[in-house]
């Protein structure tokens, strides 16, 4: 079944091709200043956003599930950069800090998922730390 969706996904993902073009089959990841710009800065921040929702005293899990997804996406288009160069900093540490993102943000889904509070929230946690590590490293 799972493969059935996949091939699906595949067959819409080539129809996008021949429709707009083949920057589509790439799947580039965003620029990765848009990437921040548009999931986690100011009031578009859905790292703030999860974790405040979970800390609610009535957790509205179908509003965090919503933004976790957007999480999901966001972290995976920040691994799609590992192995690219950063601006800043050393190579190694960027590779593995973005993977880390990524690793964290699927621990995050995984709980949301269970709805257990106290894992998601632990979740947050660690992928905190890994913002404030890669913009200290990095930024
Ligand atoms: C792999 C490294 C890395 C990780 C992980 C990371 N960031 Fe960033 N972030 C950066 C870098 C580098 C910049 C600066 C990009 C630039 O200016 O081109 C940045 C910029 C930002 C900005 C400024 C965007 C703007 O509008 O100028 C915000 C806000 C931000 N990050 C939030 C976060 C949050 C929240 C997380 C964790 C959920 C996070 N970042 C995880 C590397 C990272």
């Amino acid at each position: 079944m799972k493969r059935f969706f996949a091939l699906g996904g595949f067959l819409v993902l080539q129809a996008g091709v021949v429709m707009y073009g083949p920057s589509l089959l790439a799947a580039d990841p965003p620029p990765f200043l848009k990437i921040m710009e548009d999931n986690f800065s100011g009031k578009k921040n859905i790292h703030r956003a999860v974790k405040k929702s979970l800390e609610a005293d009535n957790a509205d899990w179908a509003g965090i599930t919503t933004l976790t997804k957007q999480y999901s996406t966001a972290a995976l288009q920040v691994t799609q950069h590992a192995k690219t160069k950063p601006e800043k900093g050393e190579s190694k540490s960027w590779e593995k800090l973005s993977m880390q993102l990524g690793a964290h943000a699927k621990e995050l889904d995984a709980a949301v998922t269970k709805k257990d509070k106290d894992k998601s929230l632990a979740a947050i946690e660690k992928l905190h730390e890994t913002c404030e590590a890669c913009h200290e490293n990095h930024r």
